[in-house]
């Protein structure tokens, strides 16, 4: 069933093989992007696949960019930083900086040690980046693409079998996976046209590069989420390999139950009133979680898969275990 996304389905409609489209076939994909608005559980959701990944003996990195630590903060450990750090077995963690990526970059291609020491005393690149729109997330996939190398540039580097992004929030639309094919198109010739078209056709390679979407039960977030699938797979051509409901509430009461409760919120017994006006409430939220599952089906291609809502304070690696073993 690999690369249904490229081919025509012979017998099955092409939902039917999206809803089946497994788990595992998401995992063998070498380069996994997770994204959305912001708070709905990117990064919650990037480490539970990074945890399921690991689990099944894939050699896995998760990729924090814009300096976050939030994926290491699950695990415990304070910060990471620009390195890559092993959370548990075949999982590390790393915390994409651009301008670490835009120092390693510089030292990997620029080979006369003078011209380098030269470049970063002039602090060129705070400029340069300050005036170049979009050079940082150019940078922060250089870097992300340096991952997914088998035959790794940096020294001693690992090789992955998987690198997940817990890419950053979409505050305006597709912009950070769509900073290749901008800067391929600025640059008509020369090595920033190549390197930029080689990140923009890893990102569009849709037999190893897939694409998570995280959303919310609720209507703004399920409008938000099926125009980002639209424009992830018109605009920047990449695979939606999946869309994750996150933060479901259980649907605790049936009809028959739920229509008891509603007489008994109207009672005459204070203390059963209230306790029962409580959980119709939580009945109604269930409710209309429930309705915006269906919209968002109906308004994506891809398959929905739900997260349930977990009742902890804090969610920390319990909480990813328990998303992670959920995951469909
Ligand atoms: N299924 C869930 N049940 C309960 N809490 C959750 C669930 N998923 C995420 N959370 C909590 O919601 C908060 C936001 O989640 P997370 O940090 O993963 O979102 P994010 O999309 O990465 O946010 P940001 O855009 O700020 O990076 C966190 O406190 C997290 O623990
Ligand atoms: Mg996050």
């Amino acid at each position: 069933m690999r690369g249904y996304s490229h081919g025509h389905p012979l017998f099955l409609p092409t939902t039917e093989i999206a809803r089946n489209h497994p788990l595992t076939e998401f995992l063998d994909k070498r380069l996994l992007f997770v994204t959305g608005k912001g708070g709905v559980g990117k990064t919650t959701v990037a480490v539970a696949l990074g945890l399921r990944a690991a689990a099944a003996g894939k050699r896995t990195i998760v990729c924090e960019v814009a300096a976050q630590e939030n994926a290491s903060r699950t695990f415990g450990h304070a910060e990471v930083g620009f390195h890559e750090v092993e959370m548990r077995e075949n999982l590390w963690s790393i915390s994409i900086d651009p301008d670490e990526s835009m120092r390693e970059y510089v030292l990997l291609q620029l080979k006369v040690r003078a011209m380098r020491d030269m470049l970063f005393r002039s602090r060129i690149f705070t400029y340069l980046a300050a005036a170049t729109p979009g050079l940082k997330e150019l940078v922060t996939i250089g870097k992300i693409w340096e991952l997914t190398q088998l035959d790794r540039k940096v020294k001693h580097g690992r090789k992955y079998d998987l690198v997940i992004v817990d890419a950053p929030a979409t505050g305006h639309g597709v912009g950070f996976l769509q900073t290749p094919r901008t800067f391929a198109s600025i640059a008509r010739v020369g090595p920033i046209h190549s390197q930029a078209q080689q990140l923009d056709r890893l990102i569009t390679d849709r037999e190893h590069t897939g694409v998570a979407i995280v959303a919310l039960p609720e209507e703004m977030p399920v409008n938000e989420s099926a125009a980002l699938e639209h424009d992830l797979r018109e605009e920047v051509g990449v695979a939606v390999d999946r869309v994750y409901m996150n933060a479901l509430y259980p649907e605790r009461f049936s009809a028959e139950e739920s229509e008891r409760l509603a007489a008994l919120a109207g009672g005459e017994d204070g203390a059963v009133r209230a306790a029962a006006r409580a959980a119709v409430s939580e009945h109604e939220r269930a409710r209309s979680q429930r309705a915006q599952l269906a919209r968002l089906r109906r308004r994506v291609q891809a398959p929905v898969k739900t997260l349930p809502f977990l009742f902890e304070p804090e969610l920390g690696v319990e909480g990813a275990e328990q998303l992670a073993r959920r995951l469909g």
